[in-house]
């Protein structure tokens, strides 16, 4: 095999066997300093997103037909580095720092890809410029498609190419219409949101349980459904809320904000299918968020 092609090979085939070996199963482990080479993803990610277009601007600008300029050379194998480093950093901080879910697989493995197409560009630099143009493409699009998936894990569903949530009222986008008051939707996701989901949902799945519907609740995790309608004592959920102050197993966990007494009144009254008074209502969104 040509040198050039197995260096560009080697490192990423190594890589995408580093992810295979190191998935992220929503568990936080040690050592320290993998985690904290884990958290340089964020600031890793931006060498590559910026170089990955640079280098198709030199090609145009130098117009070199038969072999890319010294430049373009450069700056190539920079962006390949650059974009095989951040993806390392992504498999390290994905396994390392308790991510898991379908969005940081599809996330992971789009950075992946980019690493590859990234030594792809990089590998072409001797042939002919309308090739180069064309791995060089590819890169970008792969790149670009690991970044809107990557965003839409830390941001909003439709990021980037959706404005934020005033823009969008302004605009009289349809809202749906206005619709009977709904328990869950009204009272307990609100209280869910802000007290659980954060470990239990698309980026940490402690306990591999997600609390962001009511059908995620119902699978359950490791200890089985976390819900179990009208039946409290199958509702591992219920019984994690309603521990002793001192219990390790408590949730949220001790150190966090926890939920007050109409909360927990009013997601008993939920898991019983019985309606919510307003006045618990009001007193539970009093700690809840949204
Ligand atoms: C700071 C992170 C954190 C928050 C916030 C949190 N949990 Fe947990 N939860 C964990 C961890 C870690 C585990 C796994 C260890 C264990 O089972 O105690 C877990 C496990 C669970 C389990 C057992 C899952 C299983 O099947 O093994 C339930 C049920 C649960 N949490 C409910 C909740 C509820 C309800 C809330 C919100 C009121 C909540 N958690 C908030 C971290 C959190």
């Amino acid at each position: 095999m040509r040198p050039r092609l197995l260096l560009a090979l080697a490192p990423n085939v190594a890589l995408a066997l580093l992810a295979l070996w190191l998935g992220p199963d929503g568990t936080e482990r040690g050592p320290a300093v993998l985690s904290i080479i884990g958290n340089f993803h964020i600031l890793a990610l931006h060498v590559p997103a910026a170089l990955l277009l640079i280098v198709p601007l030199f090609e145009v600008w130098e117009r070199h037909e038969e072999a890319a300029g010294v430049t373009v050379r450069r700056l190539s194998l920079i962006s390949a580095v650059g974009t095989f480093g951040a993806s390392f950093c992504g498999v390290l901080h994905a396994h390392f720092n308790g991510f898991a879910g379908e969005g940081v697989e599809s996330h992971l493995w789009a950075g992946v890809t980019a690493s590859f197409f990234a030594a792809g560009a990089w590998v072409v630099l001797g042939q002919a410029r309308r090739i180069r143009l064309i791995a060089q493409g590819a890169a970008i699009a792969v790149m670009s498609l690991a970044a809107h998936v990557g965003g839409e894990l830390v941001h909003d569903d439709g990021f980037p190419f959706r404005p934020n949530k005033a823009v969008r009222e302004n605009r009289g986008v349809t809202k749906a219409p206005p619709s009977a008051p709904d328990d869950y939707r009204d009272v307990i996701q609100p209280i869910l949101e802000s007290h659980c989901v954060g470990c239990h949902g698309a980026k940490k799945v402690k306990g591999k349980l997600r609390m962001d519907s009511v059908e995620a609740m119902l699978k359950g995790g490791e200890e089985g459904p976390a819900l179990v309608h009208g039946d409290l004592k199958k509702s591992v959920l219920f019984a994690r809320i309603t521990l002793d102050k001192d219990d390790d197993d408590l949730m949220p966990p001790a150190e966090e904000s926890q939920l007050n007494a109409a909360q927990i009144e009013a997601i008993r009254l939920w898991i019983e299918r019985k309606p919510i008074p307003a006045t618990v209502a009001k007193e539970a969104r009093v700690g809840a968020r949204k």
